[in-house]
């Protein structure tokens, strides 16, 4: 159980600066359970609270973690510069609450995209010794040829890493599709290690991040929903 006054809480929870959530309240927008709150100073119960914003419910959230599916030509940066940002696809509070994508996809890149507020959760998803599976699907400018298979299953050597990498898994899926499982998240891998293998990526999809798919989610190119604890469950390796 844990109180805290109200102008702190709409702050916490990404409705703006402190001076303009005072504003929120005092001009009789924020309503729990079904009473106006006009009183920046009452304390509230953050566990299980529910707030009226403007007409719009909102669940009083500690941490948020969202799912994304990415759609192309979104930067995952935060200072996007050709493309807009990830963070325009979800509601403004979240920017305010600083939630940031855990990784990052290319900007032509689509799929399953994590995003939290949450820092030591941002860092241990992102962190090399995590070794949760990405399955990615690839789209190839030439014909996916056994070779190219074998070769991604047995390692192939980027520059500036200093050993060769391999997919966890790498499946013919089409003449010009690939379905590729990644441990590691290094920088454009998939496209890097296809151009290794003396083939180009046209087109690059993440479906599924551990055991979390964007098919079981049900989100559409551009949608979004928070996580809960057994689908954050699914994203620890097993
Ligand atoms: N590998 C890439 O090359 N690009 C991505 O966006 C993700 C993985």
């Amino acid at each position: 159980m844990s109180k805290l006054s109200l102008d702190r809480v709409l702050q916490s929870q990404g409705f703006g600066t402190r001076k303009y959530c005072r504003a929120l309240i005092e001009d009789g927008d924020v309503v729990i359970n079904g009473e106006v709150h006009d009183n920046y100073k009452t304390l509230v119960e953050t566990d299980g609270l529910v707030l009226t914003v403007f007409d719009e419910e909102w669940t009083y959230r500690e941490h948020v973690y969202i799912a994304l599916y990415k759609p192309s030509n979104f930067e995952c940066s935060r200072k996007p510069s050709h493309h807009p940002g990830v963070l325009t696809l979800l509601p403004e509070q979240f920017t305010w609450r600083d939630v940031q994508p855990v990784g990052r996809l290319d900007h032509d890149t689509t799929g399953l995209l994590l995003m939290s507020d949450d820092g030591p959760f941002i860092h241990a998803q992102s962190s090399p010794k995590r070794h949760i599976p990405k399955v990615y699907q690839a789209t190839t400018q030439e014909h996916v040829t056994q070779t190219l298979v074998d070769q991604l299953l047995s390692g192939v050597q980027l520059h500036d890493e200093p050993a060769p990498l391999a997919a966890q898994s790498c499946v013919q899926r089409g003449d010009h599709q690939l379905e590729i499982v990644l441990e590691q998240g290094k920088y454009h891998q998939v496209k890097r290690m296809l151009a290794a293998a003396g083939n180009h990526c046209a087109a690059l999809h993440r479906s599924q991040i551990g055991g979390l798919t964007l098919e079981a989610l049900g989100l559409k190119e551009g949608e979004w929903c928070y996580l809960e604890r057994a689908q954050l469950e699914l994203l620890v390796p097993g």
